[in-house]
């Protein structure tokens, strides 16, 4: 099942309505994971209630998660470590909260906004590559088609170069 709740609005109830999902299908007998990914932490908190604030929580929730793959580490912690169980049976949850904001501004130092002209220019002429090659009909369709209206010959090589 994929359900997707958007609205670009604060607080008409996106959060609750999602919670309200994971319960659901938590309540249904699935194993229901939420993934909270918002720093205002509202999900988690519905969960949780007040031990949602992520400095008390048992798990660092979803910021400690992206932090650990952000550093280098032999033996990255499971993914388990990052999530709480919630009062509901079946429903866990990866909290949310301000770290994820802290964790945006480590993420900027990975993005680039450096690529020179001359690098923009490559990758654009690749990108038009690629399209013109995938307009092209599959060429194993092409060779059977050919091969059917009598079209292969063979070509010697010999003949063509040096006649
Ligand atoms: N159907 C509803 N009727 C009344 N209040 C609601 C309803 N759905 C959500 N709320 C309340 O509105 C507030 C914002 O909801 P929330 O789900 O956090 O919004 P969002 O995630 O879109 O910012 C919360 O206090 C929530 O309890
Ligand atoms: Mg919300």
């Amino acid at each position: 099942m994929r359900r997707v709740v958007f609205n670009q609005k604060g607080g008409v109830g996106k959060s609750t309505i999602t919670c309200n999902l994971a319960a659901i299908a938590a309540a249904s007998g699935q194993r229901t994971l939420l993934i909270d990914l918002d720093p205002q932490g509202n999900s988690s908190r519905y969960l949780l209630g007040a031990s949602a604030d992520v400095e008390h929580a048992e798990a660092p929730g979803a910021a400690g998660f992206f932090e650990t793959t952000l550093k280098f580490s032999l033996r990255a912690p499971p993914t388990s470590d990052f999530i709480v169980a919630t009062p509901w049976a079946n429903l866990h949850l990866m909290p949310g909260g301000p770290a994820l904001d802290e964790l945006h501004s480590k993420l900027e130092e990975f993005a680039s906004h450096t690529d020179s002209l001359e690098e923009i220019h490559e990758n654009k002429e690749q990108i038009e590559i690629s399209r013109a090659y995938e307009r092209m009909p599959n060429a194993s369709l092409l060779a059977t088609q050919e091969f059917l209206e009598d079209k292969i010959y063979h070509r010697k090589n010999e003949d063509d170069l040096f006649s």
